[in-house]
């Protein structure tokens, strides 16, 4: 029996190979999942996710749509689709991130307004959207509807030079509690998990060999995670095991946090 055994989940920003929404779908259909569905922008590299996944042999079905998070007609779609081919929901992963770096002097308020929304308003659309079919997971699994928002500890650790991340990602976890406030009585349980540094394409985009040490080199363990890792996460709070646990926020950090 697998730990999502049966589950249908959501998954935003699982589009790119090596990232954390493909390790996350990957882990979930392992887990016994009935049905992924991964949902991105990008589509350049769908037919070799989709390669990747069927090479894993699991039963599950896998879907990658196209989809923009910070669009509500594509949010309408991709609910009602899920529903329409699987009959349920049960887990949303509101993962898909950009980062645009600069401080408070020279960001642009177009790019800041970018940043938010994908990292917040993305999520909140994907929250206002999914709960209701996740309200009615309770019907079917003791741990009911989940909602795991991949957050970041800069949602916690102020930085001068990235003002627009750190800010939706900040935003992006006030929700995650207001959320788990309001949707607890439904049975929908909503959560964070904040990654520290994963090696994944978006840390590439800004970080070279030597700035991924650097970043490694900071955390108490001091060792590099990759997105594999980070999905163990999403499995136990997408699993019955965390049916009494919402509003929490699981620090997937090496340690970073340790005065947070
Ligand atoms: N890698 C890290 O070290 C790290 C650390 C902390 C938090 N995170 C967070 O983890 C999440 C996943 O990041 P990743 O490192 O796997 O990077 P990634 O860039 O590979 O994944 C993010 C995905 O989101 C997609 N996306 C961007 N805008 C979108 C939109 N409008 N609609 C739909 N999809 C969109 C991108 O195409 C991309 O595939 C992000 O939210 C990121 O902020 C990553």
């Amino acid at each position: 029996m697998g730990r999502v055994e049966g589950k249908v989940a959501i998954v935003t920003g699982a589009g790119r190979l090596g990232n954390i929404g493909v390790a996350v779908c990957r882990a979930f259909l392992r887990e016994g999942a009935k049905a992924v569905v991964a949902t991105d922008m990008r589509s350049e590299q769908a037919q070799e996710i989709k390669d990747l996944v069927a090479s894993d042999g699991y039963p599950g079905a896998f879907r990658l749509v196209e989809h923009d998070v910070t669009s509500e007609a594509d949010w309408e779609r991709v609910v009602a689709d899920t529903l329409a081919e699987f009959g349920q929901l049960d887990v949303l992963v509101n993962n898909a991130g950009i980062s645009i770096h600069g401080g408070v002097e020279d960001t642009s308020l177009e790019d800041l307004r970018k940043v938010m929304g994908v990292n917040h308003d993305g999520a909140f659309l994907g929250i206002k959207y999914c709960a209701p079919a996740l309200a009615e997971s309770i019907d079917r699994f003791p741990g009911g509807g989940s909602v795991i928002n991949t957050v970041s500890m800069a949602s916690y650790m102020p930085n001068g030079g990235n003002i627009g991340y750190h800010v939706s990602k900040s935003a992006q976890r006030m929700l995650t509690l207001c959320a788990a406030v309001e949707l607890g009585p439904k049975r929908v349980r909503v959560n964070s998990v904040h990654p520290g540094q994963t090696t994944t394409p978006l840390l590439r985009e800004h970080y070279d060999d030597a700035g991924i040490e650097w970043l490694v080199n900071l955390s108490p363990l001091g060792i590099e995670s990759v997105p594999e890792d980070t999905a163990h996460a999403f499995v136990y709070l997408a699993s019955d095991e965390a049916r009494f646990v919402t509003g929490a926020s699981i620090y997937h950090d090496g340690g970073l946090a340790r005065h947070y």
